[in-house]
């Protein structure tokens, strides 16, 4: 039988303050505070997100030991977002991450986000099936889009990523010029369900495997003005058409650079991260595919899907148990007296 390990887990990367405790690959607490204030300025204040961490971070990891049933002095290892992120967010979690291990003496992990965002397959229990290497992950997200061959916990390759807008802020972006509030991916998904895709947006030209949205921007900025002049409450009268033929038009731009991707490396595996991946045009698409063309298609949970401190935890863990990382060891006692 393998050895049990417990770990806490910390993410502070954008606007959820997400503590985890983890007993090897299984999930014994993923507790998440969101941040309210953002909707109010459309879009996450830097500045506000960290003084929410601050603000959340103790009682966030305080219910997750207590969810977990699990004292302070059972932790074997910490592990924490160290980037890519808001640096001041990060900074929270990472400066709490650090002392805690230090007053405790067990080692430290730093935890990439995005790496983090594929791992989370291979929690116990994200899905029914677990991705085998080598398996092409597409990451999306508010902050990033990438298309990665992963042929192994700590081997993986970006193929290709946005040159600009990531796809959640084409989601977030359109939903704004809509007069919705922030963050409005899951409000476009919501209202494309009952529209046509009926207004012909146009894909963009992008090299390789690499994505740009901010054009597509314009264009529904530029399509929804025009139309406007014409009839002042024509948002009104077409939300769900217009949710309907932005989605469309980026589930296109998805599926096509995954295409391509299977086409040049032979991997039918494919599967998606990040909060974007909640969206349910994506998922339907996907299955589609998984039918039409018999890709192997991995969709985890939502909880693991966007932010969360489950997913940090398991690349803690991959971590912790395979020691050639770099997980920082605690300052000797000696040394703190220096
Ligand atoms: O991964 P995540 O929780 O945080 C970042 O690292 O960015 O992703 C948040 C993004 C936001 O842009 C949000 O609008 C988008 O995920 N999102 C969705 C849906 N649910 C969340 N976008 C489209 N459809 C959804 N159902
Ligand atoms: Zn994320």
């Amino acid at each position: 039988m393998s050895k049990k390990y417990h770990l806490l887990a910390i993410e502070s990367s954008c606007d959820d303050t997400g503590a985890a405790v983890l007993c090897n690959d299984k999930v014994l607490s993923n507790i998440i505070a969101g941040q309210e204030i953002h909707s109010l300025y459309g879009g996450v204040v830097p500045e506000l997100a960290s003084r929410a961490h601050q603000q959340n971070i103790v009682p966030v990891v305080d219910i997750a030991l207590q969810k977990a049933n699990i004292s302070l002095k059972d932790i074997d290892a910490i592990a924490y977002t160290q980037g890519p992120g808001l640096m001041g967010s990060l900074l929270v979690g990472g400066a709490f991450a650090k002392s805690m291990a230090m007053a405790l003496q067990v080692p430290l992990i730093p935890v990439n986000h995005m790496q983090a965002h594929i791992l989370a397959h291979f929690i116990d229990d994200a899905g029914s099936e677990k991705p085998e290497f080598p398996f092409l992950a597409l990451t999306i997200s508010g902050g990033h889009t990438q298309i990665v061959r992963v042929d192994n916990y700590d081997n993986m390759t970006v193929l290709g990523e946005t040159t600009d807008d990531a796809v959640g802020e084409a989601f977030d972006k359109t939903a704004k010029l809509l007069g919705l509030p922030y963050p409005g991916g899951p409000l476009i998904d919501k209202y494309a369900r009952d529209g046509e895709a009926i207004y012909p947006f146009t894909k963009p030209k992008v090299d390789g495997l690499n994505f740009s949205f901010s054009g597509l921007k314009t264009q529904i900025m530029y399509f929804v003005q025009k139309e406007s002049k014409k009839n002042p409450d024509f948002i009104k009268e077409n939300i769900h058409n217009i949710a309907a033929s932005v989605q469309k038009i980026i589930i296109d731009i998805l599926m096509d650079k995954v295409e391509k991707a299977i086409k040049e490396t032979g991997i039918i595996q494919i599967a998606i991260g990040g909060g974007v991946s909640a969206n349910s045009g994506i998922r339907q698409a996907l299955l589609q595919k998984k039918e039409q063309k018999k890709w192997k298609v991995f969709i985890p949970k939502t909880t693991y899907t966007t932010d969360n401190a489950a997913m940090i935890g398991i690349v803690g863990y991959f971590k912790y148990i395979n020691q050639s990382f770099d997980i920082h060891q605690p300052l000797s006692k000696s040394r703190l007296t220096v």
